[in-house]
C-alpha cells in the first residue's frame, strides 16, 4: 500500500510529511470517510480493495491504482467527477455494466472518490 494511502487511514498521522500534499485536483471528499463509506456499501463484496480487509473477491475489478489511471471502467477518463458518477449511476454510463447502483449519495461518492484516488 502506498504512503499515501497509509496516510488516509490516519496510521501514519504522526509520520512528517502526511496530509502536507495536496489532494488531486478536484478531489473534495475526506478519504478518511471514503474508506468506511466504501465497507458500509459493501464495494468489498465485490472488489478487493487496497486497505480494506475482505476476502480475495473477483466479481468487479480490484479497485486499485486510481492515482495513475487514466480510465476507468474501459472508457471513461479518470476524473473525480467521473469516478463519483460511476460510483453512483454505472448504468447511466453503461448499460450493460455488471455493477449495480447501490444508492450512494453524492457526498459518500465523493468521500470514496477521495479514498480511491490515494491509491497508487
Ligand atoms: C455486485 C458486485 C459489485 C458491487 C457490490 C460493486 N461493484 Fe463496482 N464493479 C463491479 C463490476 C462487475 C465492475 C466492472 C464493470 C464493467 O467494467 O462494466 C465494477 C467496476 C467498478 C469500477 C471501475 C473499475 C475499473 O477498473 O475501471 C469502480 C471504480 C467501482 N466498480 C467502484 C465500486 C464502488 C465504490 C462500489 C461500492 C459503492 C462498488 N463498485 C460495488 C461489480 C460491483
Amino acid at each position: 500500500m502506498s504512503w499515501r494511502a497509509w496516510c488516509a487511514l490516519g496510521l501514519a498521522g504522526l509520520l512528517a510529511g502526511c496530509g502536507q500534499k495536496p489532494a488531486p485536483q478536484g478531489v473534495t471528499g475526506n478519504p478518511v470517510r471514503g474508506r468506511l463509506a466504501l465497507t458500509q456499501y459493501a464495494c468489498h463484496a465485490c472488489h478487493q480493495i487496497p486497505g480494506i480487509t475482505g476476502s480475495a473477491v473477483h466479481v468487479g475489478p480490484p479497485l486499485e491504482g486510481f492515482a495513475k489511471r487514466r480510465v476507468i471502467a474501459r472508457n471513461l477518463p479518470n476524473t473525480p467527477a467521473n469516478l463519483a458518477r460511476w460510483i453512483r449511476e454505472p448504468q447511466k454510463i453503461d448499460p450493460h455494466t455488471a455493477m449495480p447502483a447501490l444508492g450512494v449519495s453524492e457526498e459518500d461518492a465523493k468521500d470514496m472518490v477521495a479514498y480511491l484516488l490515494t491509491l497508487d
